[in-house]
């Protein structure tokens, strides 16, 4: 399996200034869980502050526009956001989907434009609780996923994939360990399937929704779970900390 577990935590569209203070303490915090690997994605805003207060976590945008520098008021490209610190990028979350309309034609491009220019990727995937209960599931998140990987030369150190059931996103449910399992393992073969089981080993799979400090043991003891995704419980660092602290102990276990 590849390396040290992951926790990532997303901000989404929360945090000021004032939020700097819990990036200090959740870098000076992971200095001491080495072992595990801890990233953050706050908003654009923030990207460059958070990256000059970190010492060891890792810095990432939530999103980012596919195309070149350009008339497109509003927006911002991966270019910029690694200018501005960013080691890795979050695209296709459901609520970019959802929110925004993205397709997976639009989350290919941004791909291409994160690559291009060195970024890092936090691929996300997730089905709706109707796709869950007509029994499609899994058809669906890899039909989300399979285009998207031919993208990836070489995906290791490229790419993570986030598997978030859109109806265990900040609603407190999360799914069952075997439901975990089942679809981890379903993203496994599909990788191994697409890179062959050697590249395949370099890509971790993280889990997201409604991760807490009190779930993360069990989560992360999941086969084939490679991580966090945490959106409510990254923006304080005592709970966000909580799950790295349980990650850790995954690995001495
Ligand atoms: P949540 O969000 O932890 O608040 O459920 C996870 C995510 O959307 O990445």
């Amino acid at each position: 399996m590849a390396e040290r577990p992951y926790i990532v935590g997303n901000w989404k569209m929360f945090g000021t200034r004032a939020m700097l203070s819990e990036a200090r303490a959740i870098d000076r915090a992971a200095q001491r869980y080495m072992k595990v690997e801890v990233a953050v994605a706050p908003p654009y805003t923030l990207i460059h502050a958070v990256h000059k207060e970190a010492e060891q976590i890792g810095v990432g945008a939530q999103d980012c526009h596919p195309g070149e520098e350009g008339p497109h008021t509003g927006d911002i490209n991966a270019a910029m956001v690694a200018d501005a610190g960013a080691k890795f990028v979050i695209l296709g979350h459901s609520e970019r989907r959802q929110d925004h309309g993205e397709t997976g034609d639009l989350i290919n491009a941004k791909i291409e434009s994160a690559i291009e220019a060195g970024l890092r990727v936090i691929l996300c995937c997730g089905e709706s609780l109707e796709t869950r209960d007509a029994g499609q599931a899994e058809d669906f998140v890899l039909g989300q996923l399979r285009p998207a990987l031919e993208k990836f030369e070489d995906p290791a150190d490229r790419l993570t994939i986030a598997y978030e059931p859109i109806w265990a996103i900040g609603t407190g449910r999360t799914a069952t360990p075997l439901d975990i399992e089942a679809m981890h393992k379903a993203i496994r073969n599909l990788l191994d399937e697409v890179y062959g089981a050697e590249r395949s080993a370099d890509v971790r799979i993280l889990y997201g929704g409604s991760v807490k400090p009190d779930n993360a043991r069990e989560i992360l003891t999941t086969p084939e779970v490679g991580g966090a995704l945490v959106g409510g419980a990254s923006l304080s660092a005592e709970t966000f900390l909580g799950i790295v602290v349980a990650a850790s102990e995954t690995e001495d276990a």
